[in-house]
């Protein structure tokens, strides 16, 4: 029955009504921080291209990570800036690299707080690549095994889930073997399945250090025009192992987050990534937007698309405004 019988506005009248009557929920349990940390002690640095965010020593990495969970955020996701970069990446799978050192320090600390590390080389790689570079092309299966061993060393020094955003084919089925080969069968797999070659990661790679020194990404990560290639990324990961599946960037994504809502049952993950958190704050900043307020409507939009979990960078300041 339409106007004037049926009126939608009866149920938004009061604060309570709409609270009652609210379809998605955004909580602090929802949310992932992502974190980097780099040798050294020290006070934190901030990171220019984002502000708000900073390279930890592992001091201020743990205190952080605790802080965050003290709001309520029930998980990191650590980014390494290692000592050193060479061609094949190895302080990926030092053991005693950035990260392993990093996620034993938080295990020590507060062993309930879920680590995730992200799996790549690309910070690691003096070309700045994700994989092994050969005559200028990444190779795809070399870098499968150098993947896993990194996996593989983030599990022993204690992570609860390994990140993999490389992009190579084959990776999760190959991290799952090597996981499982070392009797790391408890160990989670979160890929970034649908992980698309964007803009929005400009921030980062500043941030990170991890921009190539030559080419882009382009021949591994996926065209941002192509959504049922995001379909069958996410459907061969989850044949592989995976038990999360992420899509990345978030925003310009969100149909496709829809799309593997109502295609698959396993649990997904959105990456509201720094482009779309610099934007944000850059937007705030002159005053243009309400921060705190479109923040909030930034990540509820995305777990309204079909997200379970938000890695955010205001994940620890978005707990404290919903608390
Ligand atoms: C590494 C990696 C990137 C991001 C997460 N893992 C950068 C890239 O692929 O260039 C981007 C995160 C962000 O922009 O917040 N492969």
């Amino acid at each position: 029955m339409p106007f004037p019988t049926t009126r939608l506005r009866r149920l938004r009248r009061t604060s309570s009504i709409r609270q009652m009557l609210r379809e998605t929920r955004l909580a602090p349990a929802d949310m992932i921080q992502p974190l980097f940390v780099r040798h050294g002690g020290g006070p934190s640095d901030e990171i220019a291209s984002m502000p708000g965010q900073h390279h930890h020593g592992i001091d201020g990495l743990v205190e952080t990570a605790v802080a965050a969970y003290a709001a309520g955020v029930p998980a990191v996701l650590l980014f390494g800036l290692p000592a050193r970069k060479d061609e094949a990446g190895s302080e990926a799978y030092d053991p005693e690299g950035i990260v392993q050192l990093a996620v034993r320090a938080i295990k020590a600390e507060q062993p309930e707080l879920t680590v995730i590390t992200d799996v790549c080389l690309c910070q690691y790689t003096s070309h700045g690549h994700c994989g092994v570079l050969r005559d200028g092309v990444v190779e795809n299966d070399i870098s499968l095994e150098l993947l896993a061993d990194t996996a593989v060393s983030h599990a022993n020094a204690g992570a609860d889930m390994v990140a993999p955003s490389d992009m190579m084919d084959g990776r999760v089925g190959a991290i799952r073997a090597s996981l499982d080969n070392e009797g790391r069968t408890d160990t989670a797999i979160m890929a970034y399945s649908a992980k698309f070659a964007s803009a929005f990661y400009g921030p980062f790679r500043d941030a990170a250090h991890s921009a190539p020194s030559e080419g882009d990404r382009r021949a591994y990560q996926m065209d941002p025009a192509n959504g049922n290639e995001a379909i069958r990324e996410a459907l061969l990961d989850i044949d592989e192992g995976a038990d999360v599946v992420m899509v990345k960037p978030a925003m310009p994504y969100l149909d496709v987050l829809r799309r593997l809502r109502s295609e698959t049952l396993v649990p997904l993950a959105a990456y509201q990534v720094s482009g779309e958190y610099a934007m944000l704050e850059a937007a705030a900043a002159r005053g243009l937007v309400d921060r705190r307020a479109a923040a909030l409507e930034a990540l509820t939009g995305i777990r309204r698309a079909g997200a379970d979990l938000v890695i955010t960078y205001y994940a620890a300041e978005a707990a404290a405004w919903l608390s």
